[in-house]
């Protein structure tokens, strides 16, 4: 593997994930693997699980890691070619990339959708800025459109946890006060896609997300329909795709709850806003998987990097 930039990126999900947990069980096994070699995580967005796991499982591959908060530390970067650059940009991503590329091994990358223009977005400037101008491997840590270490890391945490072979997995919006990116839900049906389970996507009528993603997708508008006998409820917030970047509805009714939930098992990426997503007798309760989810961020990330260097 050259560069982690989406979930396709792995080939077959199923070996992945297993990989993933036997890495979990030994994860010094391959502590050598990483030595003098060093990894650059360039955030221009804020982290605590991507950046603390992607640190720890660079560590536990003998890797060295350098972390720089870009969006407020770095120089404000200039991605259009042939720019003028008389402005409050000081930096072209040409010589960024290329100067990162000579004290990394590979570059990891957080920058999150401006939810302003869609088209802008969806051309992920930061993330094929630094694939096109890097020359080393580029991994990324949640794009404007993508979140794959996260949809490996809920990849890990079904595979741990299913008690059938075929679960039912419901991926249900939730009400939030901010307008949020489509990545994580992205990732997520992307990831869904390539596993042999019953999914079901749930969400107000005007809360869809890019129809290319969700094509061939179950989407039931009626939330308590979709979650009738689910093993596994994925909760998410995301703003409006079609009027881009709006929050339309804050409908509480949308919010998960025990009473909802039943017996399913219940996964969020975190943060998650408390009794505003989900209330706290699910977060509270032994039916939560998020710590699980979160913690398995380091094996998602792990396998990333010890695939990426075995190429090296
Ligand atoms: N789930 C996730 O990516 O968490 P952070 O935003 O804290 O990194």
């Amino acid at each position: 593997m050259k560069h982690y930039l989406s979930i396709s990126d792995l080939g077959n999900l199923q070996s992945a994930a297993k990989e993933a947990i036997s890495l979990k069980k030994d994860p010094y096994a391959f502590e050598l693997l990483g030595k003098r070699k060093t990894i650059c995580l360039l955030f221009f967005n804020n982290s605590l699980r991507t950046r603390l796991s992607t640190q720890k499982a660079a560590m536990n591959l003998g890797m060295e890691v350098m972390v720089m908060n870009f969006g407020n530390e770095g120089w404000q970067l200039e991605f259009q070619d042939g720019a003028l650059m008389n402005e409050g940009k000081s930096e072209h991503i040409k010589e960024a990339a290329q100067v990162v590329s000579q004290f990394a091994d590979i570059v990891a990358i957080r920058a999150f959708a401006d939810l302003v223009d869609k088209e802008k977005d969806e051309a992920e400037i930061v993330l094929n800025g630094f694939k096109k101008y890097a020359s080393i491997p580029v991994v990324n840590m949640e794009s404007s459109v993508a979140h794959p270490l996260q949809a490996l890391a809920d990849a890990i945490t079904l595979e741990e946890n299913k008690i059938q072979e075929r679960p039912k997995v419901v991926l249900s919006w939730a009400p939030h006060p901010k307008a949020l990116p489509h990545a994580v839900a992205n990732s997520f049906v992307k990831m869904m896609k390539l596993q042999d389970a019953e999914f079901v996507i749930t969400h107000p009528k005007e809360y869809k997300l890019n129809p290319e993603i969700t094509k061939d997708c179950k989407i039931v508008h009626d939330q308590e329909k979709a979650l009738e006998n689910a093993n596994f409820v994925y909760v998410k917030n995301w703003s409006c795709y079609t009027d881009y970047g709006k929050v339309l509805s804050q409908d509480k009714n949308w919010m998960m709850t025990k009473e909802k939930l039943e017996n399913a098992r219940f996964m969020h990426c975190l943060p998650v806003r408390r009794n505003v997503v989900v209330e706290d007798a699910v977060l509270d309760s032994n039916q939560s998987l998020v710590i699980e989810q979160a913690n398995n961020r380091t094996y998602s990330a792990q396998l990333v990097l010890k695939r990426i260097l075995e190429k090296l």
